[in-house]
């Protein structure tokens, strides 16, 4: 692991060609809170940058080498968790439980292709979202809109709704404390695969998903017990009892992400040390704005979400700006097109790619498409959606002989009716009972679990239709 220079700056090649952390501010910057204490703003960014980085540029680098092999074809990328973190949900058991579900589904989509599966939380500093309008009426009473709890407060008032700097430093403070924990769980005997069991949560266990992996499970445990007799134990072979668990978030408020961005003293590059895995949403995507320029310049492996409005050559040009020298595992673009949307809009992308010979991981987002407003009022996305965008995804790609690299979810370990249907099949009419989220509707875990068994059979079918060209192509 390297040691990160704080803020000295030495003459590095990004130095030399213009870049630097503050350059976003002198360009249009899309979705900036409005901060009323610009000084107190300042004096927080300060604090932030004294403090320790979140994560190390080597394991930034490690992720990147992860998602090289997700590039080539040889891994899968399963990235998820909240829409939104937030102060009030903030508590061990859920950090657990989302954890519990990311490895549940790791499992049955290791078993189903037969492939690594690359484990990226959307958590320890996924606090800021964009908002489609600045403000929010409500009874005629106009405020700003709430954009995440680093930012201001979700209750409908106007102390709530002022942007408050302050939280930047306690969005910091939780982060950290979760990243500690997830760590902790990674490699501190949590994900010990002789723990399979222990990972079916009690709510999901009585399911028709939690049965499957119980079988799954206990598959698991014959493997293992025949690996024991063979010599291989945890004692011997360690990637059976820690795990590489990565962090992400959307590089939205480049106030915070800026503060903590520092020089890695091992190869004088810089590192956004907020996460392992930074993305640009779908809304701040523009080639000329701040956004863009930003993750331009740090070495982080990063994402961009792609939505239907994306443009070939818009693509094309993203691709030469954010990853010029064509680094393998640097870039994931997160499709996010929309059920009805996917097959028509990303062919051609892919195509684009390919025909280019860009190395990137193409994911798929399939909740940011399918989003729909219920009867009740109630923001909701259908499982049916969900699943029918994924298997859109991985029809492209079989089309275009391209890899399906990953899958990017809003999800968490609690038992939540957000999203309807499922083999819970969650009606309209029960969304009320359990909706928790601080902004998008989530999959809860057996809903999530039920969708990893139907992309392990997807990359099954992706493995079968590569063995079956490869094979016509020995005979020919
Ligand atoms: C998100 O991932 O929470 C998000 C806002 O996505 P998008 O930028 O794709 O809309
Ligand atoms: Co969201």
């Amino acid at each position: 692991m390297s040691a990160l220079a704080n803020q000295a700056v030495s003459a590095s090649d990004d130095a030399r060609q213009g870049w630097s952390p503050d350059g976003w501010r002198s360009l249009p910057v899309m979705q900036t809170p409005a901060y009323p204490d610009q000084e107190a703003l300042a004096r927080v960014e300060q604090t932030l940058r004294n403090y320790p980085p979140l994560v190390f540029a080597g394991e930034a680098r490690k992720l990147k080498a992860d998602l090289a092999a997700v590039a080539a074809g040889k891994a899968f990328l399963l990235q998820g968790g909240d829409c939104a973190e937030s102060f009030a949900e903030f508590h061990p058991n859920n950090i657990r439980d989302t954890f519990r579900v990311l490895l549940q589904m790791s499992v049955a989509l290791t078993f189903g292709a037969a492939l690594p599966v690359i484990k990226v939380g959307r958590m320890a500093g996924q606090f800021a979202k964009p908002r489609s309008a600045d403000t929010e009426t409500i009874d005629g009473v106009e405020l700003p809109s709430y954009r995440g709890d680093i930012v201001n407060g979700i209750e409908f008032d106007p102390a709530a709704r002022t942007p408050d700097p302050e939280r930047l430093v306690r969005a910091y403070n939780q982060s950290a404390a979760t990243l500690n924990l997830l760590r902790a769980f990674a490699q501190g005997g949590f994900a010990d695969l002789h723990k399979v069991h222990s990972w079916n949560l009690r709510f999901v266990a009585g399911s028709p998903q939690g049965e499957r992996y119980e079988e799954l499970a206990s598959r698991i445990d014959e493997a293992m017990a025949f690996m024991a007799a063979c010599g291989l134990t945890a004692e011997t072979v360690p990637q059976l009892r820690e795990t590489d668990f990565y962090t992400s978030h959307e590089a939205l408020l480049l106030h915070y992400e800026q503060a903590l961005t520092r020089v890695d003293s091992l190869t004088d590059e810089w590192y956004d040390t907020s996460a392992h895995f930074l993305w640009i949403g779908d809304r701040t995507r523009q080639l000329d704005g701040g956004h863009v320029d930003f993750l331009a310049g740090v070495k982080n492996p990063i994402g961009v979400k792609c939505g239907p409005s994306l443009q070939v050559d818009e693509l094309l040009r993203l691709i030469d700006r954010l990853n010029p020298n064509d680094e393998p595992g640097r870039l994931t673009l997160i499709s996010r097109m929309g059920h009805d949307k996917v097959e028509d809009r990303l062919p051609t992308l892919v195509r684009a790619v390919a025909r280019e010979g860009r190395s990137v991981v193409w994911a798929c987002d399939p909740m940011h498409g399918n989003t729909i407003k219920s009867g009740s009022g109630f923001k909701t996305r259908p499982f049916d959606r969900i699943l029918k965008e994924v298997q859109g995804f991985f029809a492209v790609h079989r089309a275009e002989g391209t890899h399906a690299g990953g899958v990017h979810f809003e999800m968490t370990g609690q038992d939540v009716t957000e999203c309807i249907g499922g083999a819970q099949a969650i009606s309209e009419e029960r969304l009320g009972d359990r909706y928790h989220t601080h902004c998008d509707p989530r999959l809860n875990a057996s809903q999530a679990l039920e969708l990893a068994f139907l992309i392990a059979a997807e990359l099954k079918a992706e493995r079968a239709s590569r063995d079956e060209s490869a094979q016509r192509a020995a005979g020919a």
